[in-house]
């Protein structure tokens, strides 16, 4: 079966203050439908500037990224955008939402800006639909200063979900919400994954990694199969 993304050989350095610093030295990463990975790696070893490659943020020095059998290692901006808004959900630590809008008003505002505008019906079971799909269909009407921090985060990724992407794309989602609370929002992110849906996640909770499929590390710039923990 042909992957969902295929990267090889990546690289990427990012120029800071001083001289272009080497950032990713060779990433190799494959990922099929309806497989979900975890990315560890300490903090500055370039995991979101992994994924913001991955979601088509930025583009590659080096190397080959392969959508589908498509190209698109050098992709440019016009076309990245279309892609971007298509094929991938974007879910980060902080949630995004907008205060002032319902929760579901929130999910809709991914629709409006993605596919135009869809006809009021449409659009509205589409949205209770990415809501349910998260658990929270009951919370539609409230607005995010009434949720908690595992509620507002799962309206995130529900806006994320909403267009259908290929590919989810959450970086630290439960870096900012307690244990409980964020087994929660990862249950919700796994269930993506049962429709089809790929998901990366990069985390620094090792008990959220070993929930994905494969647990990756990002080390030097590479990634590897993260050691195995010893059971106790
Ligand atoms: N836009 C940028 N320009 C220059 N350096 C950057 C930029 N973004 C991140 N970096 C640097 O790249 C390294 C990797 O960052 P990042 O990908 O955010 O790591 P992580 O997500 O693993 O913590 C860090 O040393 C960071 O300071
Ligand atoms: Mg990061």
């Amino acid at each position: 079966m042909t992957p969902l993304i295929q990267l090889t050989a990546v690289t990427k350095s990012l120029k800071g203050q001083g001289e272009p610093r080497s950032i990713l030295s060779g990433v190799d990463l494959t990922v099929h439908s309806g497989e979900s990975v975890a990315i560890l790696g300490r903090s500055g070893s370039g995991k979101s500037t992994l994924l913001s490659l991955i979601g088509l943020f930025d583009r590659p020095d080096g190397g080959q990224y392969l959508l589908g059998d498509r190209d698109i290692t050098r992709l440019p901006e016009r076309k990245a955008a279309a892609l971007r808004s298509a094929e991938f959900g974007f879910v980060f630590q902080r949630f995004f939402l907008l205060k002032q809008l319902t929760a579901a008003q929130n999910v809709a505002m991914a629709l409006v800006n993605g596919q135009g505008w869809l006809p009021r019906r449409k659009r509205k079971a589409k949205v209770m639909a990415a809501l349910d799909q998260v658990g929270i269909a009951h919370l539609a009407k409230h607005k995010p200063p009434r949720l908690s921090g595992g509620e507002q985060q799962r309206v995130a990724i529900a806006r994320a979900l909403v267009r259908e992407p290929r590919l989810l794309l959450a970086d630290e989602p439960t870096g900012a919400l307690d244990t409980e609370t964020g087994n929660v929002v990862i249950g919700a992110l796994q269930a993506a994954t049962e429709r089809g849906c790929g998901l990366i996640l990069v985390t620094h909770d090792r008990d959220h990694a070993d929930r994905m499929g494969r647990v990756l590390e990002l080390t030097d710039g590479v990634l590897a199969p993260a050691i195995e923990r010893v059971g106790v």
